[in-house]
């Protein structure tokens, strides 16, 4: 479907029916396939033929959601996982093994932070983090012989800095290592971080994809674009023999296109088992086909409340890439010319303690662990979601202890600006 516009590819890439079959996409509940000889069944296993065996590896109604989701991003490949965390934590451990190193943005959202600061360093895999402002001296300063992979999130959660994709991926492409750029709150509706150099996308698709608070999944997309072979001292998994299989080099038998996708299904969801069930790959698919339609009315309220809030009197900051004060503003014009997500965070004067009283008088927008839904809802990040994180890992995240994250979902814009409103007076 690479001829057709994104809205198009929204409605209909990925899942193609043939003559006679189902219009909806089928949901396969089941967790195995049926072979007539152990032939057949083996070559599956041998990677020699593609096909289906277990769904804790893979499932048909993923893999068609899968590919919508790849043709969304102009990816060569894309697998489904059970959550955004599993997403992350499949692209960085795909190639970053222990000893290994990575370099990312200091500005991402909590449980990214945690799994890498935290679990991945338990896992012997240790993190520089940098400013999502670094300079390219900084970045440079930042690489080690053991560098493996460069991360950072296109519109962070809840800091919703606006990171300089292209600025990331030549830094990464000049240590030899792949940029890994997790897209969730913009989608590819508003901005596709392969066209800017980015190699391995990944997403929490329980947010915008999804759309309606339905399904906690995320998705794993591969550009096929890093030269693996190149650098093939630093990525052992993919370029030399995988004893697990049989002895298959991945690059060699699926090329640059297919070995990350491969070999993250082959070994990864084998071994770790995070897939997404097939009834919530469902779900997602049918968020996918309005994504389109959606994501332009999630920025248009944002705009709009980010706009009433910058003029209120009891606001102390706003951040919203949409505003012309933003800091962000210029790279938003570069990154996200239709407007990147209807996510805003702002700061109450009071901080704290003005920010909880604010939100408890709210009665559209609802206190919830959750965001880029339809719904409006919000959140307090220093005593919900980032609540692991010390106050100067707060700042270095970009996330005072005061700020109120705002998730403008799909309602009327007067009506949110009027419910801010009178909780504000
Ligand atoms: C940018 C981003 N990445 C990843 C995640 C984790 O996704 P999930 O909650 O689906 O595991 C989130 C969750 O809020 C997120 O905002």
């Amino acid at each position: 479907m690479n001829e057709y516009k994104i809205n198009t590819k929204c409605v209909q890439a990925g899942y193609r029916p043939g003559n006679g079959e189902p219009r909806q996409i089928p949901i396969i509940q089941s967790t195995t396939f049926k072979y007539d000889t152990s032939e057949d069944m083996g070559k599956l296993f041998d990677l020699q033929a593609s096909g289906y065996f277990y769904t804790r590896l893979q499932n048909p109604t993923n893999d068609y959601v899968a590919a919508k989701i790849a043709a969304l991003e102009g990816g060569s490949a894309a697998m489904l996982t059970s959550s955004g965390q599993a997403a992350n934590f499949f692209a960085i451990f795909n190639i970053c093994e222990c000893g290994g190193h990575i370099v990312s943005s200091s500005s991402i959202y909590g449980g990214t932070f945690n799994l890498i600061a935290v679990t991945l360093k338990k896992m012997g895999i240790s993190v520089t983090f940098v400013s999502p402002d670094a300079s390219d001296e900084e970045l440079d300063a930042a690489f080690q012989d053991n560098t493996k992979a460069v991360f950072g999130e296109t519109i962070a959660n809840p800091a919703l800095t606006v990171l300089d994709i292209e600025k990331y991926a030549k830094a990464a492409h000049r240590h030899g290592v792949p940029l890994i750029i997790d897209n969730t709150f913009p989608t590819p509706v508003n901005c596709r971080p392969i066209e800017w150099g980015a190699d391995i996308v990944t997403h929490s698709t329980t947010k915008y994809m999804d759309g309606h608070g339905a399904a906690v999944g995320g998705a794993v997309v591969d550009s096929g674009k890093f030269d693996w072979m190149a650098h093939k001292e630093k990525f052992p998994g993919l370029c030399t023999p995988d004893e697990s299989y049989h002895g298959i080099t991945y690059v060699e038998q699926f090329g640059n296109a297919g070995a990350f996708i491969t070999k993250c299904t082959a070994q990864l969801m084998r071994d770790f088992g995070c897939i997404q069930s097939p009834q919530n790959a469902f779900l997602l698919n049918l968020g996918l086909e309005s994504l389109h339609v959606r994501m332009p009315r999630h920025v248009e309220n944002g705009q709009a409340v980010a706009e009433f809030l910058s003029s209120h009197p009891k606001v102390e900051k706003v951040n919203y890439s949409g505003l012309k004060g933003d800091k962000y503003y210029a790279l938003a014009q570069k990154y996200l010319p239709n407007g990147g997500c209807g996510v805003v965070s702002f700061v109450l004067k009071g901080g704290r303690p003005a920010a909880e009283e604010f939100m408890k008088k709210l009665k559209l927008a609802a206190i919830e662990t959750h965001v880029a839904d339809a719904r409006t809802c919000c959140l307090n990040p220093a005593t919900s979601t980032h609540r692991q994180l010390t106050d100067a890992q707060l700042e270095a995240a970009g996330i005072p202890a005061g700020l109120v994250r705002l998730s403008c979902g799909l309602e009327d814009k007067e009506d949110l600006i009027n419910d801010l409103k009178q909780a504000l007076a």
